[in-house]
């Protein structure tokens, strides 16, 4: 069997890029490494991602967008992850899960949880992460560095004569809301302190890779 490991955290915690530096330390020693991110990572995830994404979007009922994120979810697991999950050794990593819906949609948007678990569970197929790693940083500090990478991002498109990408729907949401999800990361971590490492994303980006590092080895010895 294979191994997922999930990304997760409020917006500019430095998830992705923790995921890229983990998937080239794997395979540089010789794991094979699937690296994938939610919400997208199929043709039709990547549509659906285009409605979730969009400003413009912003009349979407949270019954809507819940379900939106859970088909793409679905799509991701019947075209790519349960076949990468049959080939042993392989590490699947993706940038959010299962667990961004329990605290975007249940800690912030407060729909029923027992309905997102049985969501959850359905989309996934009941294919959990062994590992998660929750990126956690103040939210302030969050939406700064995500505003700062929102600047560069419009200055480059600005350069190549592209429009200009907005900021994300989620960007703009309240700090209120941004607050609750960042809560709601820490609650489900600490009722899984087996799964669920939390990181102190305050840290250097070498800082955080060492620590992640560390995680997985010790995880991969004991499997
Ligand atoms: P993205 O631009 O990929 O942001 P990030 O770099 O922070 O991951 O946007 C994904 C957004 O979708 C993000 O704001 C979190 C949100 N989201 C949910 O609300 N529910 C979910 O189940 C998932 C997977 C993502």
């Amino acid at each position: 069997m294979g191994i997922l490991i999930t990304f997760e955290g409020i917006e500019g915690c430095g998830k992705t890029t923790q995921l890229k530096l983990l998937g080239d330390y794997l395979l540089k020693r010789g794991y094979p490494v699937y690296e994938t991110r939610e919400p997208g990572g199929t043709f039709i995830g990547d549509q659906i991602r285009r409605i979730l994404l969009n400003p413009e979007n912003k009349g979407i009922g949270k019954i809507t967008e819940l379900f939106l994120y859970e088909a793409c979810r679905a799509q991701l697991i019947v075209e790519i992850i349960s076949k990468r999950y049959r080939n042993d050794k392989e590490v699947i990593l993706c940038d959010r899960y299962t667990d961004s819906t329990i605290v975007y949609q249940g800690y912030g948007r407060g729909i029923d949880m027992g309905i997102i678990e049985e969501l959850n569970r359905t989309a996934s197929n009941g294919i959990k992460p062994a590992i998660t790693f929750l990126l956690d940083l103040d939210v302030n500090t969050g939406l700064e560095r995500a505003m700062v990478r929102q600047a560069h991002h419009e200055k480059v498109q600005h350069t190549q004569g592209e429009t200009a990408e907005q900021e994300n729907r989620f960007e703009g949401e309240a700090l209120e809301f941004h607050q609750k999800v960042r809560e709601g990361y820490l609650k489900i971590a600490s009722r899984e302190p087996e799964r669920i490492k939390i990181i102190d994303a305050k840290k250097g980006i070498e800082e955080v890779h060492r620590e992640i590092t560390k995680v997985v080895e010790e995880k991969f010895k004991n499997m």
